[in-house]
């Protein structure tokens, strides 16, 4: 008896310290945040006038990026002005720093909305020390919010998913990037690409890492591969794969993705042929980060 009423305080304690640990407001806060982003960009697709400046070797930036940011990270401090922001256009940093972080990318996919390619995102996520803990990424063209808060399963507008549960790869349909701006890789890359379309049901490259990612989360990817990506590509998009029953790694297995440029998601057998293949086509230097 004496046990049973123990157990029962326990459960009420677990209720409220998990209430406690819920990021639901940091959610809403990343969701208006986002909505707002993409009120902007829509409004510069709409006009059709937005300028286009080269950061670097095919690494675009345009107004709505910028904009967009702007946007977000105003919303954000709003609400929690003692996190920190690390966000692609205007507050980059290298590592992560400790506490709360929300790492910010305001359009992923800047090359295909710069030509009219509807496919590019905004992925906002929330760190808290050094775990993810809130990931959304709104795909702006065709209006689809993917979601997660650690602990609370992944969603599609509102509606949960779940990883593919295919694992051969020979049924499988693969997502990945191209490189394009270090192209130091490629020989290898190219090797890979090969590889990948001899063994699987097809290759697929829609340039928005965020979103990608997102799709492997739904199941319509079974697995994902690429090097040469940012924090601010995968911070969101991991979270809402792992929440939706599947695996990120880096390039060796590890958990240096989200700094480390390279990695790989999808369920565990997935994850396991793409780790095999890709340290079969690519050097031990090139399976890390420099
Ligand atoms: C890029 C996209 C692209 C990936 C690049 C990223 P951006 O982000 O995610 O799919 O291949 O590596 O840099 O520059 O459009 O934000
Ligand atoms: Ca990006
Ligand atoms: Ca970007």
């Amino acid at each position: 008896m004496g046990f049973t009423v123990r157990a029962s305080c326990l459960g009420i304690n677990l209720t409220i310290k998990d209430r406690i640990l819920s990021y639901q407001k940091e959610f809403k806060v990343a969701k208006q945040a986002s909505e707002a982003g993409a009120k902007i960009i829509r409004k510069y697709t709409k006009e059709s006038s937005f300028e286009v400046t080269l950061k670097g070797k095919n690494d675009l930036v345009t107004d709505a990026d910028l904009a967009s940011e702007k946007e977000i990270i105003a919303r954000i401090r709003d609400s929690f002005p003692d996190d920190e922001i690390l966000a692609e256009e205007t507050e980059r940093k290298i590592t992560l720093p400790k506490g709360r972080v929300w790492i910010i990318d305001p359009i992923d996919g800047t090359t295909n909305f710069a030509h009219g390619f509807p496919a590019y995102c905004i992925s906002i996520a929330l760190w808290d020390n050094n775990v993810p803990v809130v990931g959304l990424v709104l795909e702006v063209a065709n209006n689809e919010l993917f979601h997660a808060i650690k602990g609370e399963g992944a969603f599609k507008n509102g509606q949960p998913i779940q990883i593919s549960e295919e694992n051969d790869p020979a049924s499988s349909l693969i997502g990945t990037g191209f490189p394009y701006k270090e192209l130091g890789l490629v020989d290898n890359y190219l090797k890979m690409f090969k590889r990948m379309m001899g063994k699987t049901h097809g290759v697929r490259r829609p340039g928005t890492a965020a979103w990608d990612l997102c799709n492997v989360a739904c199941g319509r990817f079974e697995g994902f591969y690429e090097y040469g990506l940012s924090a601010w590509d995968v911070a969101a998009g991991a979270l809402i794969i792992k929440e939706a029953g599947g695996k990120v790694m880096d390039w060796n297995g590890g958990d240096d993705w989200l700094f480390g440029e390279r990695i790989i998601a999808g369920n565990t057998p997935i994850c396991d042929f793409l780790l095999k293949e890709v340290q079969q086509c690519f050097t031990e230097d090139e399976l890390k980060p420099e």
